[in-house]
Parts: structure tokens; sequence; C-alpha cells
């Protein structure tokens, strides 16, 4: 069969790097893809937009594709699934109703608190001097999002009360963020330690969880300086123990996927629940995403021993059950390779060196804002590469990752140096 797969990130790249793994793919189209899906074997780029969606439509029934997975949230909060559902076509991933729980953050603190699911306690505005009172009086750390998808940089976590009422009007004024800041949601700041949980949801509430994962989101070592999309990510994270992870599924990933069916927008895809996890184990939920995470992705599908069709199929036929997915005990460690001024104005067109290199059976990289010019790759985007190593414990897999990145090389390129620390403070 042939598989489409929807997106040109490091993510995309990662699924259709397992989804040709398997026996019952002969190719898997990826639309737009990038230089890494360019040269992967079975797959082939098609210069598609992610978010065209009649083109996406067309090129799906003209290449016969039986199944479609979709990698970013925009072609998913402009409704692809329902466009292709509607066409009798299988996809995996919500609809544009489910996908809301992504696309509004102020629909799903209104959710969270409507099904009782663990969140930080939160307000609205519209208005900035009212947004600014409410900070004053709540007091800091407080934390500022703006409403809407802003790839990641919606979101401050502010240590004063004057820095979190300079983020309110700057994304009010819509200076920062344009539409998508015309609402605020102010948190509560939680504490603890943040995990990736992402499930695989199907048909009538079924669901079952993938490998748990940690994400780097700040962009120096120590997880210290500004947001980013994520500057590497490792798995499995020790902080989801074996009672985190029932207490995860039970009081958050079970109340949501019942919410969201008995509101009229059962959610069907990859649905992933960025969790704080509190000193006594309990998780809070930070934030969803409709898809899966970039760069979770990268280090969990390296782990992923069974076949990512099958999972995918029995999903969509409510199956899951039957087909529960089965991962290495190695760990796993992604790192990100990003360009000079990553993530505000990151630089373009640099010719990226040592791609050909080899790197062993226990590293990978993943291409993420890369294009193949005259045969090479250059660079397209902030974060360029991941990187993810592999080995017995999260030690060994990091050192298969950097020893991978330092191969890897072009002007202005930086990574952090420690992805994954947590985990190795945590080892014996
Ligand atoms: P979000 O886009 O909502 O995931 O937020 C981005 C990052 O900001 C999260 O990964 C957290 O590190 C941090 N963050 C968001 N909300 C909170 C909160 N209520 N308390 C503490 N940190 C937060
Ligand atoms: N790495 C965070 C995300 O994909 O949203």
């Amino acid at each position: 069969m042939k598989i489409l797969v929807i997106g040109s990130g490091g993510r995309e790249h990662a699924l259709a790097y397992k989804l040709a793994a398997s026996t019952q793919v002969a190719e898997v189209l990826v639309a737009p893809g990038n230089a890494g899906t360019a040269f992967e074997p079975k797959c082939r780029n098609v210069e598609v937009a992610a978010d065209d969606l009649p083109a996406l439509l067309a090129l799906a029934q003209q290449e016969q594709i039986a199944l479609t997975v979709v990698g970013p949230e925009v072609p998913l909060s402009l409704g692809v699934v329902d466009a292709f559902s509607a066409a009798g076509l299988r996809i995996f991933g919500p609809t544009q109703a489910a996908a809301q729980i992504e696309a509004s953050k102020a629909f799903t603190k209104g959710f969270l608190e409507r099904h009782q699911i663990p969140t930080a306690g939160y307000a609205v505005f519209i208005d900035v001097k009212e947004a600014c009172a409410y900070v004053a009086e709540r007091g800091a750390p407080i934390v500022v999002k703006a409403d809407g998808l802003a790839a990641g940089k919606g979101v401050v976590v502010a240590m004063t009360v004057a820095e979190a009422q300079a983020a309110i009007r700057e994304m009010l004024s819509g200076a920062l963020l344009g539409n998508a800041g015309a609402r605020v949601v102010i948190e509560d700041f939680l504490e603890g330690e943040e995990a990736s949980f992402i499930v695989v949801a199907g048909a009538n509430q079924s669901y079952v969880p993938m490998a748990s994962a940690q994400d780097h989101k700040r962009i120096g070592d120590g997880d210290t300086g500004p947001n980013t999309g994520g500057m590497g990510a490792y798995s499995p994270a020790p902080v989801v123990t074996a009672e985190v992870h029932a207490r995860a599924c039970r009081e958050v990933i079970e109340p949501t996927l019942a919410g969201m069916a008995a509101e009229g927008r059962p959610f069907q895809g990859f649905l992933y629940a960025g969790l704080m996890i509190d000193k006594t184990g309990a998780p809070f939920v930070i934030e969803f995403n409709a898809r899966m995470g970039d760069p979770e992705t990268q280090p969990i599908l390296m782990r992923l021993e069974s076949d990512l069709v099958t999972l995918l199929n029995a999903a969509l036929d409510g199956t899951l059950a039957q087909h529960p997915p089965q991962w290495s005990s190695d760990a796993t460690c992604g790192v990100v390779m990003a360009a000079e001024h990553y993530p505000a104005t990151p630089a373009k067109g640099d010719v990226i060196e040592g791609l050909d290199a080899d790197l062993g059976p226990d590293a990978k990289v993943f291409h993420a804002g890369t294009v193949l010019k005259d045969g090479q790759a250059i660079t397209a985007g902030g974060r360029v590469l991941c990187v993810v190593g592999k080995g017995t414990d999260i030690r060994a897999a990091q050192a298969a990752a950097y020893a991978g990145v330092k191969k890897i090389s072009w002007r202005g390129e930086f990574h952090r140096s420690d992805i994954g620390w947590r985990a190795i403070a945590r080892l014996p």
C-alpha cells in the first residue's frame, strides 16, 4: 500500500521513516517533505503544501493512498480529516472540532474545568487593563498565554508582575503575534517536572500510550532562556514512573477522551498531553496537542519495535487492544541542531556539511528545516536537524547522539549540550 504523510518537519521525517519500515508499505509520499525525506528509502516528496487541502485531497485520490497520517496542527485545524473522511479516504488524525483541543487554549481550559481534569487555575482576558490588574493582584510567578496557534511562541512564564504585564500588552496589542494574541489566558504557575504523554487514540475512546518522553523547550543549557519549539527530547522520561503513568491514563487521558466524545467532538489521532508532574506524582495538564510532539516523535519512534501502520490502522478500526505497540528497552536521546538566530529570525540558505558521515546503527539524523537544492541539503528553518542516539541507558543514548552531532556542521549552527540531563541526574 501507499501512505501519505502531511508535513515537512522532523516529526514528519520520523513518521515517514517508521511507516516506510513496514513490510506492508510500498511507498510513502510526503507533502511537502524535506531533504531528509527526499533521501529516505521508499519515500518520495511531493510539492504540495501541508495547508493546501484541495491539493492534498486530489493527491491522495490520484495516488490511491491507503492511509494518510497528518503531522502538524495547521491542516488539522483547517479540517483536513473532515475533508478526507467526507471523500471516503482513510486518514489518521482528529477532526477540526476535536483539534480545537490544541487550537484554542481558552476552549481547552474551559473543557478541563467542565470535566474536572487537573490543570492550573486561570482567567481569560481581551482587555489589557483588566488583565494587568488581575496579574497585579495574583502576583508572580505567573504565566501569560496567547490564545490560538502561535507555534510555541505564545507563552511567557513571567517571574515578575512587570514582565507579565509587558507580555499582556504585547499580545493584546497584536504587535507580537497578530490574531493569535487577541485573547490571553493567564495561568497560575505550576511547579514540578514536565513530561510529554502521548497516546494513540482510536475509535470508541480506545487508546494506547506511546513511550513517555521529555522535551527541552528552553533554548539554553540547564533549561534556561526563552522558550522554543523544542531543543531536544528523550525517551523514556523517568519522571513518568509506573504510578504516574497509571495516574496520567486515569486522571487525564480517559476523562479527556470521554469528555470530548460527550461534547460531540470524539478525538481520534495522536493526543499529546503536556503534563506537569508535582512532587506527589500528581499530573496537571499544561497543554494538549492534537498531534505528535516535535522533537519528541524522533526519540519515541526510534524505540518503537512494532509496525506503525498496523498500530494506526488498529486505532481506526477500534482494535488497539489486539495490537499493542512494542517498545525497545533502550533509551533514546534526540538533539536539535538549530540555525543561527533561532527562534527569533533563523538564518536560511546555508549548506549542511557532514550528512554523508557514517553514524553507525545507534544514531539517526532526522531532518526538519532543510530543502534539497542541486543535490545538497540547505538550511531552510529554525530547527534544522534532530540527531537521535540510542543506548542501553540515557547516558549511552546521549553519547551516541552527540557523537553524531559532532560530525555535522554549517555556518551559525548551534545546539544544547545537555539534552537528557534530568534523566542522567537520576541514574544511580
Ligand atoms: P505551552 O505552550 O502551554 O506548552 O507552554 C510552554 C511552556 O511554558 C511549557 O512547556 C512550560 O514549560 C511552560 N508553562 C506553561 N504553562 C505553565 C504553567 N501554568 N506553570 C508553569 N510553567 C508553564
Ligand atoms: N515539543 C513540543 C511540541 O511539539 O509541542
